[in-house]
């Protein structure tokens, strides 16, 4: 098929680290379909699926059975992580290191019941591990970085939200550590100022690590220019506007809009085109090795985005496709449109139009 990409800009498929799909167990909010529609509609063609589903992805088995639960059913390529339990599940660690990306520890609470606070369990989980990914807040980021310099791990850190944390990550890759650092699209563009703005944001904009100061968005920005930071990961994490809005729910939806964001930051002269291509694509690829086929994933198999970055529409909820049904950035301006994305050399969208569910697993190896 020839697509006729006119005056729109062709970038690589975005790599997105940091996704929460919650199938199996909590569908309601999203399954592995509607949740991998949104990254298809998002520019997306790579996503690595977090292990807080139900049940948490601690054993060899329930990893084995959420991969032939899930089969068949993503429009865009997946990996997964495994999760670090609080009762040190290291040896299931050792029989999963090539059939996963990294395992991931809770090191602050957060959605799910996975939070690891023995020590011993920490060290362990990070001796038999390839790659670490943590959440973890303020001080735990120090910990963690130190964790990784005795045990001589890589470590990824998920989703970082202050100026400390950018700091910490600054002087340890001044040591020569291998230490990358995530930051999300929430965490660079709303601050508190947005979650008090009223009583329903007071609740939906609530997520972990919580939204920060004006001043920790610059921070995560300059990270982000400069080298420090290394990846956008959305942390996409859909939750009911019900659930949000009755009790204190943590986490929100976002894949479906991240490169049309930061697209608005290339606009506002936060961040250039290039750079955001390095920290939505190549970058996130390189740093877990994400493989399609033994080959690395860069882009070079043939996953394009195709954007309009002259679109000035507003993100509207009326377009949504994730089960979560709305979105942090309601009647913001787009930094461009997504219009069309190519999964290895095929259309999988356009103009809101979704073709043929041709997702599989990367390969680990
Ligand atoms: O706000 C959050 N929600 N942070 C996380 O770390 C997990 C996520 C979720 O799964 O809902
Ligand atoms: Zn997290
Ligand atoms: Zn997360
Ligand atoms: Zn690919």
């Amino acid at each position: 098929e020839v697509i006729d990409a006119n005056k729109n800009f062709v970038l690589p498929g975005i790599v997105d680290l940091h996704t929460h799909m919650r199938d199996p167990g909590l569908s309601q909010k999203e399954d592995f379909t509607t949740g991998s529609m949104a990254c298809a509609k998002g520019g997306v063609t790579t996503f690595v699926d977090m292990p807080n589903t139900v049940p948490a992805v601690i054993t060899e088995k329930i990893l084995d059975e959420k991969k032939e639960i899930l089969k068949g059913k993503s429009y865009v390529d997946y990996g997964f992580n495994f999760g670090g339990s609080k009762n040190d599940n290291s040896s299931e660690i050792c029989k999963v290191v090539d059939k996963v990306v990294a395992t991931k520890i809770f090191l602050n609470v957060s959605t799910g019941d996975m939070l690891v606070t023995d020590e011993n369990a920490i060290v362990n989980i990070f001796k038999n591990s390839k790659i670490v990914a943590v959440h973890a807040e303020g001080e735990m980021v120090k910990k963690a970085i130190e964790f990784a310099k005795k045990y001589n791990k890589p470590l990824y850190l998920c989703h970082l939200s202050t100026e400390e944390e950018v700091n910490f990550v600054r002087e340890a890759k001044k040591e020569g550590l291998e230490v990358y650092a995530e930051v999300t699209p929430h965490h660079l563009f709303l601050n508190d100022s947005d979650v008090n703005r009223n009583e329903k944001s007071k609740m939906l904009l609530r997520t972990k690590p919580e939204l920060k100061t004006k001043k920790d968005n610059e921070a995560l920005w300059e990270g982000l220019r400069d080298g420090t930071i290394d990846t956008i990961g959305t942390d996409h994490a859909p939750h009911l506007i019900e659930e949000k809005l009755k009790k204190l729910t943590f986490g929100m939806p976002s894949v479906e809009n991240s490169l049309e964001m930061m697209l608005k930051g290339v606009k506002e002269n936060k961040i250039t085109l290039q750079r955001l291509i390095e920290v939505m694509c190549t970058s996130p690829a390189k740093i877990m090795k994400i493989k399609n086929k033994g080959k690395l994933e860069v882009g070079y198999d043939g996953d394009l985005v195709i954007v309009d970055i002259n679109d000035s529409t507003k993100i509207d909820k009326e377009s949504l496709v994730t089960k979560a049904n709305w979105t942090p950035y309601e009647g913001v301006v787009r930094g461009g449109k997504v219009l069309t994305t190519i999964l290895r050399g095929k259309k999988i969208y356009s103009d809101n139009k979704f073709y043929g569910i041709n997702g599989r697993e990367i390969s680990y190896e």
